[in-house]
């Protein structure tokens, strides 16, 4: 029994140390201590063993399976601190390498311009709406106010697609979309808003990007114009921007206003960017025409309201120091990486 025990556990220990791996040990644990192992079946086999001679058979089998179980551990230990050595060695990570770069790109500067002046209308509480690219002429022209033999529609002579519908020619029309959806107060701003006119040259293009805001409510004045215009600027330009308003003309209002801002380069010194006048028009705005407010049902009795339309790509231009609007439409990555100015 005692050789036998012997060659049970130098057999075991010798296939110990040459497994090469944790599977290999597995099968070595299951082929001596498992349930139809070596030595499971001289523990099974003690009952025919003679009762005196038990404890010393008992002593020696303990004595077999503890060395194979710890030259096991040993072994288990041995095979994971390995296999650890191996994985820190495959997936080594220099952290001195230089890093993969990959270019980053930005917005372009309409789009900028846009989320900048929706941040600010937003701030000021203003709701955004969405506008339309093909207008019918209702919309575009005659409830602004503007009917078919009015002058002012020369000015925008534009794409018709049929007799009655055009590519929208201004924003405007989301004013009056606006007031046959919704009762006042109205304080909201048109997202851009794309807008076609016959115009080209280095500061107008045949396609170009308005927004247009309008705020109806009980008692609302050209001062209250005033008053947002000079905080969307200061926000815009810089804290220490302002605005004046020149006399100006538009169906669709009544007083019209051009409005100037303060030149944020020379701070109204004087430059070529304003023309050595110190102030540069940005935007378009007025009272709102009763004529207007009543076509949409609005009681001018109780109601009055003002609007504006602010061109994108001037904002940009201006803000940007571009001085041709086609490099807006280009998409030369050159001109437009250098504009990243997200707030
Ligand atoms: N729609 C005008 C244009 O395209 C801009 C404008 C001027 C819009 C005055 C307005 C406004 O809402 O009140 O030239």
């Amino acid at each position: 029994m005692k050789d036998r025990l012997q060659e049970i556990k130098s057999k075991a220990l010798a296939q110990i140390e040459t497994a090469e791996g944790l599977e290999t040990l597995n099968e070595v644990r299951d082929a001596i201590l498992g349930k139809k192992g070596e030595l499971t079946a001289v523990l099974r086999g003690m009952k025919d063993v003679a009762p005196e001679d038990r404890p010393l058979v008992g002593q020696w089998v303990n004595e077999a399976r503890d060395a194979i179980e710890a030259k096991m551990a040993d072994k288990l230990k041995l095979l994971e601190s390995q296999a650890l050595k191996l994985r820190y060695e495959t997936e080594k990570i220099d952290v001195t390498m230089p890093e993969v770069t990959r270019k980053k790109g930005n917005l372009h500067p309409v789009t900028q311009v846009r989320n900048q002046l929706i941040d600010i209308f937003a701030s000021m509480g203003f709701e955004v709406v969405e506008t339309k690219e093909i207008e019918n002429d209702y919309y575009n022209f005659t409830a602004l106010n503007t009917p078919a033999d009015h002058p002012a529609r020369d000015m925008q002579d534009t794409f018709y697609l049929s007799e009655d519908f055009l590519l929208a020619t201004q924003t405007s029309a989301a004013q009056i979309h606006t007031m046959e959806k919704k009762n006042p107060p109205i304080k909201m701003v048109a997202a851009p808003g794309r807008v076609f006119r016959s115009d080209d040259d280095a500061t107008h293009s045949p396609m170009f990007h308005q927004m247009e805001g309008l705020v109806v409510d009980k008692g609302i004045t050209l001062c209250d114009l005033k008053g947002m215009l000079d905080e969307l600027v200061k926000k815009l330009f810089g804290k220490d921007t302002t605005t004046r308003l020149r006399p100006s003309y538009f169906p669709f209002t009544e007083p019209s206003v051009e409005v100037d801002v303060s030149c944020f380069q020379c701070k109204g010194a004087g430059c070529k960017l304003c023309k050595g006048t110190g102030w540069i028009e940005v935007l378009g705005a007025g009272v709102v025409n009763n004529k207007v407010l009543e076509g949409c049902g609005v009681d001018t009795k109780e109601y009055s309201g003002f609007a504006f339309g602010v061109g994108l790509e001037r904002i940009a231009m201006l803000k940007y120091g571009i001085n041709n609007i086609k490099m807006l439409f280009e998409s030369d990555v050159r001109v437009l990486s250098q504009i990243d100015d997200e707030m």
